[in-house]
């Protein structure tokens, strides 16, 4: 059972999209003007993706007129601003025009990458996502934020770029590796707890095998996208309300940088950061404790925090202060007022922060 296929559509002040989502959703390529409309297509697809996929690409992209293979090497560290030329030089010497299109298939550094040359290329054309990993589908395809990074940091150049249309297909989840499974699963909590309450029903009701089932992967995405869709649609440019969505990633983005993005995932870091929050939230009295247990218990049950693991307290603040978030001296915080009541912006007293940090180690909780 692979569940059917559904659209959301994303209405923002400078664009409307279709997010097609479900399996086979990649088919649906062949009969949309978004693509149909365009002189030529550049298909920017991850290499490891092509190699696994390729027949199944291939059926669906073989036959558009003038397309043309680009394919881009794995890894954050070819998310990089260097390695855009070498595309952008590739498209010119095929022939594309401003009537072109950039199709990106992958995982959220191909989108990241891809969207990022549709943002440049004489100016801006459309960009077409195919994602690839569940976080890409759930999450990274959505809302038009394209970035690459420099040796000074992650994400810092890039382009508000909205696609003309996203195409998530959950077969290609099938061959997805599980720690990457996690990273989406982290996200789609969040998703969850800030607002969407089908999702946290979902969560509630089933396990980790289940969420693995095509169908419900598609109702994950489907949910997700949805979620998505209508934050980006209230703060298409992240001047107010689209901050809610970095719900986790205060404490999420120090512990990566405190392991120096070793040996613990993205979706970890940020489920370590929801748990964080959670206790921040309750410690205030803004979370009630019921709410607070049910969403400690959902990121165990779906094994998104490592058991037994701790964190220490003094460095993880010292990260935090140096992170952006923390812009006129005070550490700031997306808490939860309870589920579905996300307040953004909220200095927290680092008293609280190491209490709820010191908590994560003490009880797994
Ligand atoms: N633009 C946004 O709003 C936004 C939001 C969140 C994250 N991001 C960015 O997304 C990136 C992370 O994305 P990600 O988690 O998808 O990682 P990723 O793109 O690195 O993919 C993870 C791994 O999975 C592999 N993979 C992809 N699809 C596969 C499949 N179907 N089967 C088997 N293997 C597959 C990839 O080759 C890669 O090795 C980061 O660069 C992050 O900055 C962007």
């Amino acid at each position: 059972m692979a569940g059917p296929v559904r659209t959301v559509t994303v209405r923002t002040r400078d664009a409307h999209y279709d997010i097609i989502i479900g399996s086979g959703a990649l088919a649906e390529a062949a009969g949309r003007r978004e693509v149909l409309s365009r002189d030529r297509i550049a298909l920017v697809a991850s290499e490891r993706v092509y190699a696994l996929h390729r027949d199944y690409i291939e059926a669906a992209f073989s036959g558009l007129p003038g397309r043309d293979l680009f394919l881009m090497r794995d890894g954050e560290e070819n998310k990089n601003y260097r390695g855009a030329e070498p595309f952008l030089d590739g498209m010119l010497a095929k022939g594309h025009t401003r009537q072109s299109a950039v199709i990106g298939v992958g995982g959220g550094v191909v989108g990241d990458f891809s969207g990022f040359l549709a943002a440049l290329y004489m100016r801006g054309i459309p960009v077409i996502h195919v994602p690839t990993t569940l976080l890409a589908m759930a999450d990274s395809s959505i809302g038009g934020k394209t970035a690459v990074n420099i040796s000074a940091g992650k994400n810092i150049i890039g382009a508000f770029h909205q696609p003309a249309l996203v195409l998530s297909d959950t077969r290609f989840l099938a061959t997805l590796p599980v720690g990457e499974y996690g990273n989406g699963l982290a996200e789609a909590v969040k998703h969850a707890f800030l607002g969407e309450k089908g999702l946290m029903d979902l969560f509630l009701a089933n396990g980790p095998e289940d969420a693995r089932r095509e169908e419900v992967a598609g109702e994950i995405v489907y949910l997700s996208s949805r979620f998505k869709a209508s934050v980006v649609e209230r703060d298409e440019k992240e001047e107010g309300l689209r901050a809610i969505l970095n719900f986790g990633h205060t404490v999420g983005h120090a512990l990566e940088s405190y392991m120096e993005y070793r040996g613990i995932t993205h979706g970890e870091a940020v489920a370590v950061g929801m748990k964080a929050a959670i206790g921040i939230s309750a410690r205030l009295g803004l979370l009630p404790p019921d709410e607070e247990r049910m969403m400690r218990e959902i990121l165990d049950r779906y094994g998104l925090v490592s058991p037994g693991r701790s964190f220490p307290a003094d460095e993880l603040l010292e990260h935090m202060r140096y992170d952006k978030k923390s812009a006129g001296g005070l550490i700031r915080f997306v808490l939860l007022k309870g589920a579905g009541h996300p307040v953004y912006n909220q200095a927290v007293e680092e008293k609280f922060i190491r209490e709820a940090l010191e908590q994560i180690g003490k009880s797994g909780g």
